[in-house]
């Protein structure tokens, strides 16, 4: 299980999901679809499992969805053992570290583990890329060409 709220899916969450399917059969990336978790969405969930599916589908062994519930009820659902999330700075680690603790305390079963991002994608993330696209800023390279220019089309309305 890949989750996350992907608003929108960088190149950085696609790297760690093409390398988790690398190490895993099957891979199910769970889109966060909870309007009172974050402040509003750029992109519905609908979108954002569409801007990913269209991403991953020649990996040929993942599945997205999106879900609305507690993330260990939705791993198991799915039949999900493992919660594999990307690393990035340091930054990254006491929030990481917190999820882990409440979500091995509702399921010890799940095993959560972390790949560490590559150092191309270390400072990339969808707040920033967010914060570049209202300002007109070239996000080549940072999220796949199809959102960028969706991106750029809803920040700039
Ligand atoms: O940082 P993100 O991408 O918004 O992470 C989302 C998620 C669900 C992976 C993270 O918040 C998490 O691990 N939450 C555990 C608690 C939970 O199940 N929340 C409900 C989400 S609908």
């Amino acid at each position: 299980m890949c989750p996350g709220s992907y608003d929108p899916v960088t190149l950085g969450h696609l790297d760690i999901i093409s390398r988790a399917s690398r190490v895993f059969e099957n891979i199910v990336v769970g889109v966060v679809d909870h309007p009172a978790r974050k402040k509003q969405t750029v992109f519905t969930a609908e979108e954002r499992v569409a801007f990913i599916e269209a991403e991953t589908a020649k990996l040929g062994n993942v599945q997205v969805k999106a879900f609305d519930t507690l993330l260990v009820a939705f791993a198991r659902e799915n039949g999900a053992h493992t919660i594999v999330k990307g690393l990035r700075a340091i930054s990254d680690f006491e929030y990481e570290f917190e999820m882990n603790q409440l979500n091995r305390k509702m399921a010890p079963d799940i095993e959560s583990m972390y790949l560490m991002s590559a150092p191309e994608f270390s400072f990339l993330s969808s707040s920033g890329v967010k914060e570049l696209a209202m300002f007109g800023g070239d996000l080549n390279g940072l999220v796949p060409d199809a959102v960028a220019g969706r991106l750029q089309e809803a920040l700039q309305r």
